[in-house]
């Protein structure tokens, strides 16, 4: 599986006159999924765009946003009072938006919540959060009196390159993550990079793994457009970063395009997933968060593929030097290996009996291989978990 796309088009950064700022073009990306095919905006400031769809998509009926708190006090406020301007009527639906309420019980409290406020088939929601809220808003959208319609407005750099559009809704059981939900798409997606300038260091640090990610699986370009922009997408600048989401957004579009449901192509989305995954678990989902193990993951199934000879050095050390300049870590302390073993075990079982992996063939480009041998995978573990024996 490969690709050959250009880098972000540089001829969309605003002209640098410091007293007429532009504005980042506003762009529209298709989800071509033919019935479910939907539109993901992605841009500066798009109140107004919001305001318009849900105008278009409602008649008299119920418009209502989920969100949680921590986000509403940033971003609901200003998009209910545009709404209730633009004549619409909306309540606000808030619970908490931490891992361990990405659960049954949270989906259960929200739906009654629905249903006291009459909300029927022909209510609109309007998914305000990071991946939290889009998995399990979306859950409740698609399940909700066997489902209504709902956009995602996701508020996090993980969320608007990864979780905020692509079909995937679920919530988490206590054996496992995401292990209950189901594929069903968003109407609309409105990703506002602005949402991201309240961001802490830690989450936007996490959606930036991700970045990285894309441009190692499929965009070459893109990885050459972050190594010339390290410093401007460290400082959340507003049109680096609209470049950026909007070529991470395409490229999880035409993955998802060519297969929605995870047949084959989009398992090339978890380069770097199945040992960050493994870490995840083998440290209790509480030390790290995700995509600090998705970095390390990365730079462990790329070294997998440097020892299988699919890849050469280079490609190594190119992928640790954006990490590091990113901030972002290339190997973890005292994680106990026959832990992280044991979790890709567990995974194993739960998948095909085999540890299939998908690694780079160099940037921008990746293969799955079937059958790693499990003493390979533990001579790269050896080599990114330092253990400090004193
Ligand atoms: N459906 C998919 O395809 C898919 C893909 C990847 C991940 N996910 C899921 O996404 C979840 C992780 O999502 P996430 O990384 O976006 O984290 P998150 O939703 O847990 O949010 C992280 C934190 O940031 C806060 N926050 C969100 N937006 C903010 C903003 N603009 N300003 C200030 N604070 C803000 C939240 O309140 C929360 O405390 C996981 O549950 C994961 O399973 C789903
Ligand atoms: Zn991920």
């Amino acid at each position: 599986m490969s690709n050959h796309a250009s880098a972000p088009n540089p001829a969309s950064r605003p002209a640098s006159s410091p007293a007429s700022p532009r504005r980042p073009r506003t762009q529209t990306i298709d989800c071509a999924l033919g019935q479910n095919a939907y539109a993901i905006v992605v841009g500066v400031e798009l109140g107004e765009k919001i305001v318009q769809y849900v105008r278009g998509a409602i008649d008299r009926d119920k418009v209502v946003i989920l969100s949680s708190p921590k986000v509403a006090q940033f971003h609901v406020g200003p998009l209910k009072s545009a709404l209730e301007q633009a004549g619409c009527e909306i309540d606000v639906i808030l619970f908490p938006d931490s891992e361990e309420y990405k659960i049954l019980p949270t989906v259960t409290a929200i739906a009654e919540n629905l249903a006291e406020i009459g909300c029927d088939r022909h209510t609109l929601l309007i998914n305000c959060g990071g991946g939290v809220v889009c998995d399990m808003g979306g859950f409740v959208g698609a399940t909700y009196m066997r489902g209504v319609r709902w956009i995602n407005l996701p508020t996090t750099l993980l969320a608007q390159c990864d979780a905020g559009f692509g079909g995937k809704t679920g919530v988490n059981l206590d054996i496992g993550k995401n292990l209950v939900g189901v594929f069903r798409q968003p109407a609309a997606v409105f990703s506002d990079i602005n949402y991201l300038l309240t961001l802490a260091e830690d989450e936007y640090k996490n959606g930036l793994a991700e970045v990285v990610k894309y441009g190692m699986i499929w965009d070459e370009g893109l990885m050459r457009y972050l190594e010339r922009n390290v410093a401007k997408v460290l400082n959340r600048n507003l049109s680096t970063m609209t470049a950026i989401v909007r070529r991470c957004t395409r490229i999880k579009a035409e993955i998802v395009a060519r297969d929605e449901q995870e047949a084959g192509t989009r398992r090339v989305l978890n380069f770097g997933h199945t040992i960050g995954h493994a870490l995840e678990t083998a440290t209790g989902y509480q030390r790290f968060r995700h995509g600090f193990c998705i970095s390390v993951g990365m730079v462990a199934e790329t070294l997998l593929a440097l020892k299988m000879e699919l890849i050469e050095s280079p490609t190594l050390e190119r992928l640790e030097k954006l990490l590091d300049r990113l901030g972002l870590p290339r190997a973890a302390d005292d994680i106990d290996i026959d832990r992280i073993m044991n979790a890709m075990t567990q995974d194993k079982k739960r998948r095909h009996g085999r540890h299939n992996l998908i690694l780079p063939l160099g940037v921008g480009e990746v293969c799955e291989v079937e059958d790693v041998p499990p003493n390979l995978l533990r001579e790269v573990l050896e080599e990114v978990i330092v253990t400090f024996d004193w």
